[in-house]
C-alpha cells in the first residue's frame, strides 16, 4: 500500500543541511564549521537550577502560555536588554524553541496565498514553515556588496497586493548581517506604508561584536502594534536542547498563537522553562563570557579566510562567516563536497540557505579555536590547489 502525502509536504524539500551531515557523520577526524550551535554546555547556574526544580518535583504541565514567572522574566528581559515593553501575561507566549514560534506566528496569520516575504540567504527553515502555513514564499535577495543587510528599495520592489508578513533575522543566519537603527527605521516606514506584519526572530541578538549595540525593529515608532518579537535561550545562553523560545506581540494575536500551541505541543517543557528563568534572570556574565570568545574567534577566522584568497566581509553579530568562493570557479555544493573529502572539513554550501546563496559557504565559529585553527590550514590549501 502506498499512503498518500499531502501535497504541499511533499513537494518540500529535505533540510540542505541535514542531507550533508548525513555524509559527514560517516566519516572520521572531520573538523566541522557546520554546525550551528553553541559548543559550550549550558552555564553551570543554569543547568543547577535546573537540577533543583526537578528536586523539588517540578514536573508537570504549566499553563498553556508558559509559567507565569518566565513570562514575567521575559518582559524583564526584553526591557532591560531591547527597550521594548510588554505586558508578562498576555503578550508573552513560551515556545518549544524559536522554531515553534515561527510556525504559530505563520499559522495564525495567514489565509492561503497571501505572501510571505524574507531576505535571503537566510535560517533554512523560513520558507518551509511558510508553505506548511500555506503561504506563498517570496524571497527578497540580499548581496554581499551590502554585506547582506535588507534594503528598503528591495523591500520596496518585492511588495505585492498578496503581501502580508515580513520575516526579519538580523543578525541573520547565515551571513551574520546586522541593521542600524537608520537601516531598519526606512524598512519599519515601508512595513507601516504598505500595512505589514512583521515578524522578527532576534535569536543572536546577544551575539554582538565591535562593542555594538542590537536594536530591534519592534521597537521603532508605530512598529509594536504590528511586530512580532521571537527569541529564544538556545544560542546566547548555549540552551539548544532545552528547547525554550518566545513571542512577544499584540494580545489578540498571542491569543491565536496560544490557540494552535495549546491544542498541537499544550505546553513547552517545564524542565526548560524552569532553567531559562535563572538564565533570563542571571545570565548576563555568561553570555558575556561566551560573545567575549566568539568575537576572538570571529577575527581570527576573517583573517584567515581573506588571506587565503576567498572575500569574506566581517559580520558585526551572529557565530558565522559567509566567505565567497566563487575565485575557485567551484559551486558551493562541489566546494563544500570536496573540502570534505579531500580535507575532512564541513562547511555547509550557501544554497542550503536559498539559491542566494550560491557562490557562498557558511562557516560556524561556534566551534573551538583549536579546531577553528585546524580547518582554516586545511582550506587554505585546498583553496590554493582549487584556483
Ligand atoms: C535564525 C534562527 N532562528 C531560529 C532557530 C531555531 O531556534 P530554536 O532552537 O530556538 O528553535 C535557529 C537555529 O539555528 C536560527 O538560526
Amino acid at each position: 500500500m502506498s499512503i498518500r502525502i499531502a501535497e504541499h509536504v511533499r513537494d518540500i524539500p529535505r533540510s540542505g543541511i541535514r542531507d550533508f551531515f548525513e555524509i559527514v557523520q560517516t566519516m572520521d577526524d572531520v573538523v566541522s564549521l557546520g554546525i550551528g550551535e553553541p559548543d559550550f554546555a549550558t552555564p553551570w547556574h543554569i543547568r543547577e537550577a535546573a537540577i533543583y526544580a526537578l528536586e523539588r518535583g517540578r514536573t508537570g504541565y504549566t499553563s498553556n502560555l508558559g509559567l507565569p514567572r518566565l513570562r514575567r522574566s521575559i518582559a524583564d528581559y526584553a526591557r532591560k536588554k531591547f527597550g521594548l515593553c510588554y505586558e508578562p501575561l498576555s503578550e508573552v507566549l513560551v515556545s518549544v524553541g524559536v522554531s515553534e514560534a515561527i510556525d504559530l506566528a505563520l499559522r495564525a496569520l495567514l489565509d492561503p496565498g497571501d505572501e510571505v516575504l524574507y531576505h535571503e540567504p537566510c535560517y533554512v527553515s523560513y520558507a518551509p514553515s511558510i508553505v506548511l502555513a500555506r503561504g506563498v514564499a517570496r524571497a527578497i535577495r540580499t548581496r554581499a556588496e551590502d554585506e547582506f543587510r535588507l534594503t528598503a528599495a528591495a523591500l520596496e520592489d518585492a511588495i505585492t497586493p498578496r503581501s502580508r508578513v515580513l520575516m526579519l533575522n538580523f543578525p541573520t543566519n547565515p551571513t551574520g548581517a546586522t541593521m542600524s537603527p537608520g537601516d531598519l527605521a526606512e524598512i519599519a516606514e515601508v512595513c507601516i506604508r504598505h500595512d505589514l506584519v512583521v515578524m522578527t526572530d532576534e535569536i543572536y541578538s546577544e551575539i554582538i561584536f565591535d562593542d555594538g549595540a542590537h536594536t530591534s525593529i519592534a521597537g521603532l515608532p508605530g512598529m509594536k502594534e504590528r511586530t512580532i518579537f521571537l527569541h529564544g535561550v538556545s544560542k546566547a545562553f548555549a540552551m539548544t536542547g532545552w528547547r525554550i523560545g518566545f513571542a512577544c506581540a499584540p494580545a489578540a494575536l498571542v491569543e491565536a498563537m496560544m490557540k494552535i500551541h495549546q491544542y498541537a505541543i499544550l505546553c513547552a517543557p517545564i524542565m526548560g522553562q524552569d532553567a531559562a528563568i535563572e538564565a533570563l534572570d542571571r545570565g548576563e556574565q555568561s553570555v558575556e563570557k561566551m560573545r567575549r570568545e566568539y568575537e576572538a574567534r570571529r577575527n581570527f577566522i576573517v583573517r584567515a579566510l581573506n588571506d587565503m584568497g576567498l572575500a569574506c566581509h566581517k559580520p558585526k553579530g551572529s557565530f558565522y562567516v559567509f566567505p565567497n568562493i566563487s575565485s575557485t570557479g567551484l559551486t558551493s555544493r562541489e566546494f563544500s563536497m570536496r573540502l570534505l573529502s579531500e580535507e575532512k572539513v564541513a562547511v555547509v554550501p550557501g544554497t542550503a540557505f536559498g539559491p542566494s546563496g550560491e557562490g557562498h559557504v557558511r562557516c560556524s565559529f561556534a566551534t573551538g579555536l583549536d579546531q577553528i585553527k585546524t580547518a582554516m590550514e586545511r582550506m587554505a590549501g585546498f583553496v590554493a590547489r582549487a584556483k
